[in-house]
């Protein structure tokens, strides 16, 4: 039903596009305007995971919903570390990441980011049979804990080096957090710091608990080039898409 009416609006954009592309041909670089090619970092349920090779969740439903929205075309999706998904984004390698990424002004200096769609904190996660349960930050001191690479969840761990609660030499680096949980889960790690819807997925399919929330305040934004003036228009189909019901709709089918 809406696939059909993004279809009908696509070709006909496309109809229009090739006109137009006609006459700017001499400036034309190669690159299609019409197709937005996403990225993400699976290993992060419930929002981006592979199950049996295929690539789902909630971003990549979100993403593809808002791109088709916009009336552009989802070009092909790139699975990729979550530290690589900036520079593929500079490089030109995809055009938008779609990754649970939170709104950071560090970020913002180098990349843009749509309107916030999604808003989470940090989470402790621990592991069902060890002994230990830690309530708040400063009882991971002399503790293993874990993060992701270029996360916020490594930002927090870091401070916690930063003020000595954590040994340097007792974190541990994740290409992703799928890897983290099966290190908590074998007792490797004492403890993972990550986003608290990940981590509650995690706790209900693994033998793994939230031991609890660290309060970030963090907002998930769609990553996009800053000149890249495609963004209003994803901006606004975003903003159409929480109003129709189309949003609940996802986060009704991926997170309840
Ligand atoms: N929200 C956190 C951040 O932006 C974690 C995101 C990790 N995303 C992923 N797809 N692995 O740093």
């Amino acid at each position: 039903m809406s696939a059909q009416t993004s279809l009908d609006r696509r070709s006909y954009l496309k109809a229009v596009g090739a006109a137009a592309a006609t006459t700017a041909i001499a400036g034309c670089t190669g690159e299609d305007d019409n197709v937005i090619n996403p990225g993400t970092a699976s290993g992060f349920p419930p929002f981006e995971f592979t199950e049996d090779g295929e690539l789902m969740g909630f971003d990549i439903d979100l993403a593809e919903a808002v791109i088709e929205r916009a009336g552009y075309e989802v070009g092909e999706w790139t699975d990729t570390e979550f530290d690589s998904l900036i520079p593929s984004l500079t490089e030109g390698n995809i055009d938008m990441a779609a990754a649970a990424m939170t709104i950071t002004d560090d970020r913002a200096e180098t990349i843009a980011f749509s309107d916030p769609y999604y808003e989470a904190d940090q989470a402790v996660l621990i592991s069902d049979d060890a002994d230990f349960e830690p309530e708040s930050l400063e009882e991971l001191a002399d503790r293993i804990v874990g993060a992701q690479s270029g996360t916020t969840g490594l930002d927090e761990l870091d401070a916690l080096v930063e003020d000595g609660t954590v040994d340097e030499d007792d974190t541990r680096q994740y290409e992703n957090y799928t890897l983290g949980v099966q290190d908590l889960e074998n007792g490797n790690v004492d403890a993972l710091i990550l986003d608290i819807p990940v981590a509650e997925n995690f706790a209900d399919s693994r033998a793994v608990s939230v031991a609890f929330r660290v309060e970030t305040g963090e907002e998930y934004g769609f990553g996009l080039r800053q000149d890249d003036d495609r963004l209003e228009d994803l901006n606004a189909a975003l903003e159409e898409i929480q109003d129709d019901g189309t949003y609940d709709d996802l986060v009704a089918e991926w997170f309840e």
